[in-house]
């Protein structure tokens, strides 16, 4: 059965003592998670060695980061790579995501490039994927998405592939309060999975967990959940508070 997996991801914010604060209220909160379901913290960089601390002994639970450089190591000045991360004990990396993509100019190749580093050490990529108002609007946004897991993914071998994660994020739900309904999270979900099983068949897209992020909320959470093809979310803003995070990780089905 595959994963379902609420991921926080907490983007470049918070104080040490904010992030602290926030991490104490996640240990004591009354999450459940069942044997395939996770929770996952992306946090910024320099927290990691809090949050691994603080989240230490808690099953099911995982420390992120937010990003990676594809290369193992070397003169990258301000960069870390995978093999630094799961050398502190983080093994699930975000990649792609479309603020990286935006601001940082991350393109397909390069995404290709940091998959490979992160699958090389067995750890796990989150691979973000999702399309811009604009093409929403056109309506082209399966061939949007398709073009992007092609190109970054579609190299890999299907037991490569079934150790991904896949994030779908449309960008224009991302910090907009605007969020998919559940029918076109639905829609989509099913036509990523359908892409895999082009390409790798059915038994190993059904192993592959998609999870959607954009304006995830303890109030839409359960709803979007729900949908066969959607395996859990990738959260942001919601992710900062608690309580709506844990009702988040509670609404995993
Ligand atoms: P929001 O939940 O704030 O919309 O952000 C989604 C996101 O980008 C998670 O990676």
């Amino acid at each position: 059965m595959r994963k379902q997996i609420a991921a926080a991801n907490w983007k470049m914010n918070l104080s040490l003592a904010q992030a602290e604060t926030l991490l104490n209220e996640i240990v004591a909160s009354a999450h459940t998670l069942g044997a395939d379901q996770e929770a996952v913290f992306a946090v910024p960089a320099i927290y990691i060695p809090l949050a691994l601390a603080k989240l230490a002994n808690k099953p099911n639970v995982y420390v992120a980061a937010q990003n990676c450089h594809q290369k193992e190591s070397g003169a990258y000045t301000g960069e870390v790579s995978a093999s630094m991360l799961q050398s502190i004990g983080v093994k699930h990396i975000i990649v792609g995501h479309s603020e990286r993509r935006e601001y940082f100019a991350e393109s397909d190749a390069l995404l290709a490039e940091k998959v490979n580093a992160i699958l090389a050490i067995g750890s796990t990529p989150i691979f973000c994927c999702g399309e811009p108002l604009s093409i929403r609007e056109a309506d082209t946004q399966n061939a949007f998405v398709e073009a992007q897991l092609k190109n970054s993914l579609f190299h890999l071998s299907a037991d490569a592939i079934v150790k991904v994660v896949i994030a779908y994020e449309p960008i224009w739900a991302i910090g907009t309060g605007k969020t998919a309904s559940s029918a076109q999270a639905q829609e989509i979900h099913a036509y990523i999975r359908s892409c895999f099983t082009a390409k790798y068949g059915e038994a190993v897209a059904n192993q592959i967990s998609i999870l959607y992020g954009g304006s995830v909320k303890a109030s839409n959470a359960k709803e979007i959940f729900s949908q066969p093809d959607v395996d859990g979310g990738l959260v942001g803003g919601a992710s900062l508070v608690a309580t709506e995070f844990t009702a988040i990780i509670n609404a995993l089905s």
